[in-house]
């Protein structure tokens, strides 16, 4: 039993295998926050919520009531009645104030978890999740919020979401709901986040909580580029092996807040959920709002024990792609082969010389429709340009599939460009606020989601294409963030709602497309990894993570995003150099082993590479073949980060069964006259024997991660330079 309600303490005690979480009801019916951490063996008290101490509860000293709300732990906290920290909940009633007030009224507990209605959202049967929900209400307005927490015992996980109910005759307008909130004593908290920016995505950061307000977040209508819907509070001098996290990662890919408040207590407030900004949302008399979900965790065997627990909960309970754990073809972009200039011989050419080294699959990028020979006009106008695929889609598709190759085609579907017939036809269509010209962002604008017609036209375009002809995947790109937040279809009252109906809007789409295409393999990508986040990961089992392919700047790329996400989600290719945004010359070889730990695919031009590096392909494709299913299944640990200053960088991915072991090393930079380098390797069975492949050398599991492992210099005279990589593949014997 994960969820119990200890009656006679008035308390909920949720235990997962490591971890509990217990929420405390005071005789006011306030409830409050008393302990989130490593697992209790025996019933969880009371004591925690301090209602014993001053500032008593309003029902002991009514007189100091505003004192007690600025302190107590708050399981969800409303704002307007006196807890001055950052509240949860936000509602103007109709005279014009905010501020409410609840109180609990009843809960339930039920095995399984129900889905979210419009959302993406975690799954699991009834023996793997148990769900409680307890219901609150503001007697006077009579509006409920219902919060929810379902507990995945085995995975450590505990899934947080609100629902709020208007059950009163008010017409309420929701200025602010976030979806969670965690009151923690401080205990020289830090914090890591993942910011960055295109072709930056998602680097570490990490730095002490100071007193006020830190957060990061976006108001740029996805997860974007800058920030990420991530938040961990790590105490100090958490490594990967050691220290207690609590994580917070969001399942919704528009504007967001994670934030982390000290306060003058030296109490800790972490919340996350839809920003309020440009956020309001209308809740008439029987209605009701769903709030996306927050993925919680907590780790007392610091990082990589937090990234163990996301990696297998993403891959068994979020993502529902069929190709989750199944092959992935191989294929070949030509987006930095040839851009914009492509036709279907130069297509062909280069398939028919990819089937030739071993590649499974061509993906047809950007400049196929409308008259897009540059990326200013035809976003829209979804129909092939005859001109560049001269016989036709279908004739091209049904070439490359006789070549023994999967076609896939890239689309932007959210978006219009002022010089499309989309546009001339309906420039109402796009978001704008009304007398002002919108700010343009590569050419194009931002189509409003929040229109039924608009979700049903853009949703059309893709399945026509996909309707005419045997494709089996789809990049579904969005290439510029909002602005301009205006819609000529919603009233002047629901214009606050405009940002999150567009994300529902695209949810909408591709909850459509998976549905009506069920083996179709759908990646996401937003410019790069501007919306790689948990919530596209319910519809795509993958995700571009970055324009930048220079493999040396995905290091810390990769790195950042497999912090929370499992490495086969990590879209990555092996490109040509000089890479085209950062202009470096790095070995094929590295190229390879560092897109091994993504999706690994290509993006060149494979008639144009050196013959060298073409015959090179073969390899590197066997390579794939022989490691995609321990990548896809394996735990992933992090050993050494050239991110943290060292002049190599170093990760493994360890078999559930702890048979196998792939570590990647790469020397960054080349350093003169060095011995072997100690790695200490993770996760292996101590008393078994591992055997390095095509050697006769033979360790210990104990030996290979107590006393480490001597990984060799790899510079030798046939390998010099900087950018070095080898893999060391161990087997038990
Ligand atoms: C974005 C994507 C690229 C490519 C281009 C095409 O930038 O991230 O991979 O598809 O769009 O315009």
């Amino acid at each position: 039993m994960a969820i119990r309600y200890i009656e006679k303490k008035q308390i909920f005690q949720m235990d997962t295998k490591h971890s509990t979480y217990l929420i405390g009801l005071t005789t006011e019916g306030y409830v409050g926050h008393i302990y989130y951490g490593k697992r209790l063996k025996k019933e969880g008290n009371h004591y925690l919520l301090r209602t014993k101490e001053a500032p008593y509860t309003p029902s002991v000293y009514e007189r100091e009531k505003m004192v007690f709300m600025d302190f107590f732990p708050f399981e969800y906290p409303s704002g307007g009645v006196g807890d001055y920290r950052e509240s949860c909940l936000d509602v103007r009633g109709e005279k014009g104030n905010i501020g409410c007030e609840f109180f609990f009224q009843s809960y339930q507990i039920y095995k399984g978890k129900a889905a979210l209605s419009g959302l993406p959202a975690s799954f699991g049967t009834e023996k793997e999740v148990e769900t409680l929900e307890i219901t609150c209400e503001d007697p006077i307005l009579k509006l409920n919020v219902v919060l929810s927490y379902s507990v995945f015992e085995s995975c450590d996980i505990i899934t947080r979401s609100v629902r709020i109910e208007n059950r009163g005759t008010e017409h309420l307008k929701l200025e602010k709901v976030y979806s969670a909130c965690l009151d923690m004593d401080n205990r020289e908290f830090e914090m890591v986040t993942l910011t960055g920016s295109w072709a930056r995505e998602r680097y570490i950061q990490r730095n002490p909580i100071h007193f006020g307000k830190q957060l990061v977040s976006s108001t740029r209508g996805e997860s974007s580029h800058q920030e990420h819907p991530f938040l961990a509070l790590v105490t100090k001098n958490t490594t990967q092996e050691t220290g207690e996290v609590y994580a917070m990662n969001f399942v919704y890919s528009g504007n967001f807040i994670a934030q982390a408040e000290e306060n003058q207590f030296g109490q800790v407030r972490m919340v996350m959920g839809i920003h309020s900004n440009y956020f309001c949302w209308n809740l008439k008399q029987g209605e009701s709002f769903q709030a996306p979900e927050v993925v919680l965790t907590y780790s007392d065997q610091g990082l990589g024990q937090m990234t163990h627990q996301f990696h297998d909960f993403y891959r068994n309970h979020l993502i529902r792609s069929p190709y989750q754990f199944r092959k992935r073809p191989i294929l070949i972009n030509n987006w930095e082969a040839t851009y914009f200039d492509f036709n279907s011989e130069k297509l062909l050419e280069i398939a028919k010389e990819a089937k030739k080294a071993g590649i499974e699959m061509l993906v047809m990028d950007d400049g196929w429709f409308g008259k897009r020979n540059f990326d200013d006009n035809s976003l829209g106008d979804w129909t092939v340009n005859t001109k560049k695929i001269t016989s036709g889609l279908l004739d091209l598709v049904t070439k490359v599939k006789e070549l023994g190759m999967e076609f896939g085609i890239w689309f932007e579907p959210e978006m219009i460009s002022p010089d499309s017939e989309l546009y001339r036809t309906h420039p109402d269509w796009a978001i704008q606020i009304a007398g002002r010209r919108p700010t343009m962002c590569r050419a194009q604008y931002v189509l409003d989601l929040s229109r039924p017609e608009v979700v049903e036209y853009a949703y059309q375009c893709v399945a026509e294409i996909l309707r005419s002809a045997p494709i089996s995947y789809v990049k579904w790109d969005m290439n510029r963030q909002l602005c301009d937040i205006g819609s000529s279809y919603l009233d002047s009252e629901s214009q606050g709602e405009l940002m999150h109906r567009y994300v529902l809007g695209l949810y909408q789409m591709q909850e459509r497309l998976v549905t009506e295409f069920p083996n179709l393999l759908l990646e996401n990508c937003s410019g790069g990894g501007a919306r790689f986040d948990a919530g596209m990961l319910y519809y795509s089992p993958q995700i571009w993570c970055s324009d930048d392919t220079d493999a040396i700047e995905r290091l810390r790329i990769q790195e950042g995003t497999a912090l929370i996400y499992p490495l086969a989600t990590i879209g990555a290719h092996i490109s040509d150099c000089p890479n085209h945004i950062v202009g470096r010359n790095t070995p094929f070889e590295t190229r390879g082993h560092i897109a091994l730990a993504g999706t690994f695919g290509y993006e060149l031009d494979i008639t144009k590479i050196t013959e060298e590096e073409r015959k090179m392909i073969p390899k590197q494709v066997a390579m794939c073949h022989k490691y995609q299913s321990l990548m896809q299944r394996g735990d992933y640990y992090r050993l050494v980060s050239w991110n943290e200053k060292k002049p190599y960088d170093c990760w493994e991915v360890v078999a559930k069964d702890q048979s196998e072991v792939l570590v990647t090393f790469v020397q960054v930079l080349a350093q003169p006259n060095m011995h072997s380098r100690v790695i200490y390797l993770q996760g292996l069975e101590e008393c078994a024997e591992y055997q390095l492949e095509g050697t006769q050398e033979v360790y210990t599991g104990e030996e290979l991660m107590q006393c480490g492992y001597l990984i060799p210099s790899i510079l030798s005279s046939d390998k010099k330079g900087d950018y070095q990589s080898h893999l060391y593949h161990f087997l038990r014997k």
